[in-house]
């Protein structure tokens, strides 16, 4: 979602006469979008503003003319720390949180105004402007239409629908930092996607933090079939279908508990919809997600497993877990073992459990060495890592249908994400790029695929841009996390 977010300040921004720059070298401002669900992630933040400010004290003293970068934080650590991060690095301009980033413009001036007043000169003291506000009203209404251009980057985008979190898990900051749940219209959903499919996209993500609990208003009529004012995310996901051109949707992150029977359904019947689900167990011990406030036992969990593949019954699934969770014993850990076993993932992400302060699982007493957290993380990774291993191998010889969204390191290759979400590379020529094809697998690796072209769909040529460029950071969900 912050790269979402970080496309829409773009937007914001780009009437200003802002553009994105190579780096902070040359940047007239640089925001940091900042993640605050672990606390590696959340400290990251103040080595790279150590890195920043250097930058800035550098330019200055190789420029007298030139004031370096606007300092700004922007995300959930920022939300969460507010004036504590200004506090820690009085050289910040602006430090704003997820909900006001509509509000870019204001803050500026503002900075700008404190800098000639010298309030704000950009050394050691930064304007440290703050909005960390929940307002009242929605950011989106606020925000300017997407540049289709800026959010596409790509064949592929990002489409966030629903944000925020009512759900309370004990562990987990989201609901202090994003605020509580609120689904966008159906319209205005239907009106960005129709226009990022007009700039050369061809497979959405929703994004939502509980994607699943997602409740639109609906356009006047209400959802096809009921007399609902609301859609929710199955009616999405139909209306969304209905767009020519867009070939592929996914959606990220469900909660197993707001899984219903209308979602069940159109994964079987809705052929856009891509096979795989990202349904997110985090633990097998029925005493230990009780502990975590999830609100399903391990069996519920595997049930709704059971009905994903009675409709589709190739449907690839992920998940992710907490390892040490406060007062999880050996045989709680045993347990998720065992749902992991179970259930047998394409693939999964795993994260030993961090105290999260103002979280109420920060308080419990009865917190796990960090060593049993650490020998936990890696027996359920090297478990994981083998199914996910398995589920390559099973795709060598098969014919796949690829978006090719990328090229590769080596000069001629191409890489596509299979319906599976799995990363395939293969030699073609470029003009290929944004284009469905047909690929037979030849080889696979623990994190790819390797593939042999049969065909190329119709679709139209796009030219590489620089975000189809290889990329130093993993493709795909592994750049948010
Ligand atoms: N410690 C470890 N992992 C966490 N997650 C969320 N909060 C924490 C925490 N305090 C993980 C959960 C969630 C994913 C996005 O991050 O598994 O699904
Ligand atoms: Fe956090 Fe997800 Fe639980 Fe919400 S449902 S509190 S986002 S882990």
């Amino acid at each position: 979602m912050n790269v979402y977010d970080s496309a829409r300040m773009a937007d914001v921004l780009a009437p200003l006469g802002y553009a994105q720059a190579d780096g902070p070298e040359e940047a007239d401002m640089v925001i940091l979008n900042t993640c605050h669900i672990r606390e590696k992630a959340a400290e990251k933040v103040y080595s790279e503003l150590g890195r920043l400010r250097q930058i800035r004290e550098q330019r200055a003293e190789d420029n007298p003319e030139d004031a370096g970068p606007v300092l700004a934080v922007a995300g959930c650590v920022a939300q969460a720390e507010g004036a504590e991060m200004l506090a820690r690095a009085p050289f910040l301009d602006i430090v704003f949180g997820p909900q006001t980033y509509h509000r870019l413009p204001e803050m500026i001036v503002r900075a700008e105004r404190a800098a000639k007043t010298g309030a704000g000169k950009k050394s050691s003291k930064g304007a440290g402007i703050l909005d960390t506000e929940f307002p009242d009203e929605a950011k989106f209404d606020h925000l300017p239409q997407p540049r289709a251009d800026i959010a596409a980057a790509g064949c592929t985008a990002f489409l966030t629908i629903q944000e925020g979190c009512d759900k309370f898990c004990t562990f987990c900051v989201v609901p202090y930092t994003r605020g509580v749940e609120f689904s966008r219209p159906g319209e205005a959903v239907l009106t960005e996607c129709r226009s990022l499919v007009e700039a050369g996209v061809r497979e959405v993500t929703l994004l939502g933090q509980n994607v699943n609990a997602y409740h639109g208003a609906a356009p006047e009529g209400g959802a096809t079939g009921t007399a609902s004012a609301a859609w929710d995310l199955a009616e999405l996901i139909t209306q969304l279908a209905g767009i020519d051109g867009l070939e592929r949707i996914r959606y990220t992150t469900s909660h197993p508990r707001d899984m219903d029977d209308r979602l069940y359904a159109v994964h079987g019947s809705c052929e856009k919809l891509m096979p795989y689900l990202h349904l997110p167990a985090q633990s097998g011990s029925d005493r230990i997600l009780a502990a975590m406030n999830r609100g399903y036992t391990a069996a519920e969990y595997q049930a709704s497993v059971a009905r994903l593949r009675q409709v589709r019954p190739d449907i690839a699934l992920s998940g992710d877990f907490i390892v040490g969770f406060p007062g999880e014993s050996e045989a709680d850990f045993e347990a998720t073992m065992e749902l992991v076993a179970s259930v047998n993932y394409a693939q999964a992400y795993s994260f030993k459990y961090s105290p999260r302060p103002g979280t109420p699982a920060a308080l419990l007493e009865n917190q796990v060495p960090d060593d049993v957290r650490g020998e936990r993380l890696q027996r359920l990774q090297a478990l994981l890592d083998s199914q996910q291993q398995a589920f390559n191998q099973q795709m060598v010889g098969r014919r796949l249908s690829l978006l090719l969204d990328r090229t590769g390191r080596r000069p001629g290759q191409l890489v596509g994400r299979s319906p599976y979400m799995q990363a395939v590379h293969l030699d073609g020529p470029a003009s290929m790029l944004g284009r469905m094809v047909e690929v037979e697998i030849t080889d696979a690796h623990a994190n790819s695929l390797a593939g042999q072209l049969i065909s190329g769909v119709q679709g139209p040529d796009l030219q590489p841009t620089a975000a189809m460029a290889p990329s130093e950071k993993p493709i795909g969900m592994e750049q948010i996390v």
